[in-house]
């Protein structure tokens, strides 16, 4: 290893730089359950009603599905970083936020030299630091690409909608995550509710799940209602947010974006992209 790979190794194990960005992952047990249309509206309003910097980062490798939803079409992706470009010429800007599209190919990561790595790192961690917030949209389940965004992230958000398979899986899904590495930052979102009533007992029904088994209990983020408008804004081509800012999926949207600007940032001593980079390599 040269010098100058030396150099940059020991650079990125210093400390966490990104300690005033927010680091959010939304996730799910079952898929289907409305991870992209929400992560990206979420973005949306975080950006144009609360006025932050936010940077949405595609991490569902299978299916990338946020430029469709915002309908760009992006040229670049994780793949163009390893094979030297930078953040910034990779991040497309729409509509007020910053994104990162689709990480496909960063299962190739585990034949990286370290210094490679390492520069990756350390591009991604400096480009994240201006960020008041990042959304991370996953894949469903709990693949070691899906963990290890969630583990690396300072929260993860759980969508589930009423329905029993939904909140099954999205139990199973804190399970292992909680049984297995200990991760159990879990907000709990429920998504395609009928009514308050019904997201607020299907709520109770998840967290009993994890109060009986796991004898830990996860605070309710908030609820979003099953919207019409959501399909027919995709038809359309169009973002729900910025076409029917009046629904009520954007009203429960905003609800949940205000109690989450409320809240304090979790600061990690280690950067996010360095836990995200170890522990798809480690896997
Ligand atoms: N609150 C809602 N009201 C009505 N329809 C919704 C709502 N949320 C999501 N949908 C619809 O549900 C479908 C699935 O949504 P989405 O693609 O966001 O789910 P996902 O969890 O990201 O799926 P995947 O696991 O495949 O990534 C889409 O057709 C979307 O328009
Ligand atoms: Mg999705």
């Amino acid at each position: 290893m040269n010098e100058q790979a030396k150099q940059l190794i020991e650079l990125v194990n210093k400390k966490n730089a990104e300690i005033n960005s927010k680091f959010i992952s939304i996730t799910s047990g079952k898929g289907g359950v409305g991870k992209t249309t929400f992560a990206t509206n979420f973005a949306y309003i975080l950006a144009n009603k609360f006025n932050k910097k936010v940077l949405l980062i595609d991490a569902d490798m299978g299916m990338a599905d946020v430029h469709i939803i915002l309908n760009i079409r992006p040229e670049n992706n994780i793949k163009n970083l390893l094979s030297g470009k930078k953040p910034s010429e990779v991040i497309i800007r729409t509509r007020g936020i910053d994104i990162l599209p689709g990480f496909s190919g960063i299962e190739s990561i585990s034949d990286l030299e370290d210094y490679v790595i390492a520069r990756l790192i350390q591009d991604l961690s400096n480009f994240s630091q201006k960020y008041d917030y990042v959304i991370i949209d996953t894949a469903a389940g709990i693949s070691t690409k899906v963990s290890s965004f969630v583990r690396a992230s300072s929260k993860s958000y759980v969508i589930f909608t009423p329905e029993p398979t939904s909140l099954m899986d999205a139990y199973a899904l804190i399970k292992s995550l909680y049984k297995i590495y200990r991760y159990g930052n879990f907000k709990l979102v429920a998504n395609m509710c009928k009514n308050k009533n019904e997201a607020l007992n299907s709520y109770e029904r998840l967290n009993n799940l994890a109060k009986k088994f796991l004898n830990k209990s996860f605070e309710f983020q908030g609820w979003v209602l099953f919207s019409q408008n959501v399909q027919k804004a995709i038809r359309q081509k169009k973002l729900i947010s910025e076409e029917y800012p009046s629904d009520d999926f954007v009203r429960n949207l905003i609800n949940i974006a205000s109690k989450e600007t409320q809240e304090k940032i979790e600061v990690s001593d280690e950067s996010f992209w360095r836990k995200v980079l170890k522990f798809l390599k480690n896997k």
